[in-house]
């Protein structure tokens, strides 16, 4: 006996991409539950129970916390609504063919099209594309879709939106396609009829003339399953509906010289025999229908975004979808917020399955394409190109240059030998390409290049525009014991220590520390040596111009004992500016000393008696305050 596989056998697209969102879902540790049957196929069903997924009915058995699988056939908009109440988490596993139905019939929305979908009524997908428009009409067959074009006249000249269940028989749908193109006058018309469905119905169809014995694998509920079989039974006597090779009734196969297979999901071990690797109708069929290649630039419509895919319209007959992993490679893009529906978009085609008329496109793809074109441009063009650090590595770093990992050797990163590299790691930086390899996806690159250049413009900027008395906001870059050197955008400067501040300063590093960035003056500079000299101190900061705008002669200070003398005692009266109390203004009495009275860090009221502006001294008196204080006195006694 020869046995024929029908080469189209197996789980479809939709379906296998639906079971195989549930298997991520049970892998990623989820609590999942499938709304209805996610398969008809009693043993991928057991499986899921066995690993905890379940299946329910009703939207009210999941709550927050639960994985809700939407099955390939898809719900109702008002389904989806109620499940996004919910609270729990939604994977829908629409087939993207019947999502592509949902959009079309959707679009009759408030453009007064009356939605027509041939179809099953009882069938979940149809019921849930239903449920995607207002007001729309079933019809079973091509004489219903008649009767009731014809029985109320007007109808004919309705503005008219017609789409098939993904299942239907192409004989269905040419008849009512045919009424329709007959009797309207309006009438839009999509064949949303699948092609994976198609291929399976017309391969049995043709397997079946050729076979004295065929086996529909499948499970008898479906409604697929069904129709294969009954297309099947058209050409052959002999048709056998199982779901498992164990329900194979052997004895009917006696006599019969070949038998064919095909089958609405994926076959057990037992049914996989060896086939007749004869040319095939699908081969032609296939051959006819490519109209896509794998490499293809294509640019086409936005119709879903969802969250593990990107629906979009190539104005053929195929779905196309981009996985969200192959939409950048940028990970910190969310892909939600950079494409909305109707947006159009460029791809490239990485995948054609023209059996089941699906295209799987990388947007990643093209833009890593394009980003080696540019990086391969800025080797000859010497251009400066932007990237951000990824990682630290035993020879240097690695920069993402538009998703393109290029490594720049520790030499030339521009940190100094025996640097930190990590502390570049995240950071924005420049760099010039300096050598590709495509084929090797080797790219190397200098920032120590560009950085060089960077500074040597900004040198050159500074010298043609610096003068003395001009202002900078540099960075301390380095410290010695006589002075700070300050970077003012690419040169560097030298404050002196006696330039920084105005109080008495041993080190440099009592006033400022590596990294600060301070307000610095041009006091003199030397272009020829490029040599410049920067003061920090200004006069705003002065302690004597400070005291000025504090006081004057007559005022009370309160102020601190610093030094004590033989003729009198220093105090301090702000920060930076001492005056003298000198010992005959001590006290309102002869004192031998000035200590007999006063001790350092004592804090005393002393009245500014002189202010010598030239000389930049201040005489105080606390006697001044006690001779005024026994003078007050003694005038109330004798008021
Ligand atoms: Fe399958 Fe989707 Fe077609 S579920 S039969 S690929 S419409």
């Amino acid at each position: 006996m020869q046995t024929i596989l029908a080469k189209t056998a197996g789980f479809c697209f939709g379906v296998d991409r639906a079971v195989s969102l549930v298997e991520q879902a049970v892998h990623e540790g989820r609590r999942v539950a499938t709304l209805g049957p996610i398969i008809h196929n009693r043993h991928v069903i057991n499986r899921f129970a066995e690993s905890g997924v379940r299946e329910i009915a009703r939207l009210d058995e999941a709550g927050p916390g639960d994985t809700v699988v939407i099955r390939s056939h898809g719900v109702t908009r008002a389904v989806y609504e109620q499940l996004q109440q919910t609270g729990c988490e939604i994977v829908d596993a629409t087939c993207p063919f019947v999502k592509k139905i949902h959009h079309i019939i959707s679009a009759c929305t408030g453009t007064g099209q009356r939605p027509i979908i041939i179809g099953t009524r009882s069938h979940p997908e149809v019921q849930a594309i239903a449920g995607w428009c207002t007001e729309p009409v079933v019809f079973e067959t091509p004489q219903e879709l008649e009767n009731w074009l014809l029985e109320a006249p007007e109808r004919a000249n309705l503005p008219l939106r017609m789409v098939c269940q993904t299942t239907s028989t192409q004989n269905l749908w040419k008849s009512c396609c045919e009424i329709a193109k007959k009797v309207c006058t309006n009438c839009e018309i999509f064949d949303t009829i699948c092609k994976a469905t198609e291929m399976r119905q017309e391969e049995a169809g043709l397997l079946s003339q050729r076979c004295d014995a065929m086996v529909v694998v499948g499970d008898a509920r479906s409604s697929n399953t069904g129709r294969l079989a009954m297309i099947c039974r058209q050409y052959c006597e002999t048709v056998s509906l199982v779901d498992h090779a164990d329900e194979l009734d052997m004895s009917l196969f006696s006599g019969a010289k070949t038998v064919g297979i095909t089958a609405n999901n994926k076959m057990s071990e037992e049914l996989k025999v060896e086939t007749a690797q004869e040319e095939n109708f699908a081969e032609l069929l296939e051959q006819s229908l490519k109209t896509l290649n794998n490499g293809d630039k294509v640019t086409g419509t936005v119709m879903a975004v969802g969250t593990t895919e990107i629906e979009v319209d190539l104005g053929t007959k195929h779905t196309a979808y981009i996985p969200v992993e192959d939409f950048t490679a940028d990970p910190s893009v969310k892909v939600e917020d950079v494409v909305k529906v109707g947006d159009e978009i460029e791809a490239v085609v990485v995948h054609v399955n023209d059996g089941e008329g699906v295209v799987r496109l990388s947007k990643k793809r093209l833009e890593a394409g394009k980003a080696w074109e540019e990086v391969e441009a800025a080797v000859e063009s010497k251009q400066v190109v932007e990237g951000v650090v990824t990682e630290e590595n035993k020879g240097g770093i690695v920069v993402n240059v538009k998703g393109i990992r290029v490594f720049v050797p520790a030499s030339q990163s521009g940190v100094p030998k025996g640097g930190d590299l990590a502390e570049l790691v995240k950071k924005p930086v420049q760099l010039r390409i300096t050598e590709v390899n495509r084929a090797r996806r080797r790219v190397v690159g200098s920032i120590r290049s560009v950085a060089a250049e960077q500074r040597k413009a900004a040198q050159e900027k500074i010298w043609s525009e610096i003068e003395v008395g001009k202002q900078y906001h540099g960075t301390v870059k380095s410290l010695t014991s006589y002075g700070a050197f300050v970077d003012i955008g690419g040169v560097d400067g030298m404050v002196h220590v006696s330039e920084l501040s105005w109080n008495r300063v041993k080190n440099p590093a009592e006033v400022v520390k590596v990294g600060d960035e301070i307000d610095v003056f041009v006091i003199a500079l030397d272009p020829e040596k490029k040599k410049i000299s920067l003061g920090y101190k200004t006069e705003e900061t002065n302690p004597w111009t400070i005291f000025n705008k504090q006081f004057q002669v007559g005022d009370v200070a309160k102020v601190k004992i610093v030094k004590l003398m033989t003729f009198g005692a220093f105090a301090e009266i702000i920060p930076g500016v001492d005056g003298l109390i000198h010992i005959s203004q001590i006290a309102d009495r002869r004192i031998g000393k000035p200590e007999d009275v006063l001790s350092e860090g004592q804090e005393v009221d002393a009245k500014i008696i002189d202010i010598d502006q030239e000389h930049k001294r201040i005489s105080l008196s606390i006697r001044a305050l006690l001779t005024g204080a026994a003078d007050e006195a003694a005038e109330e006694e004798a008021e």
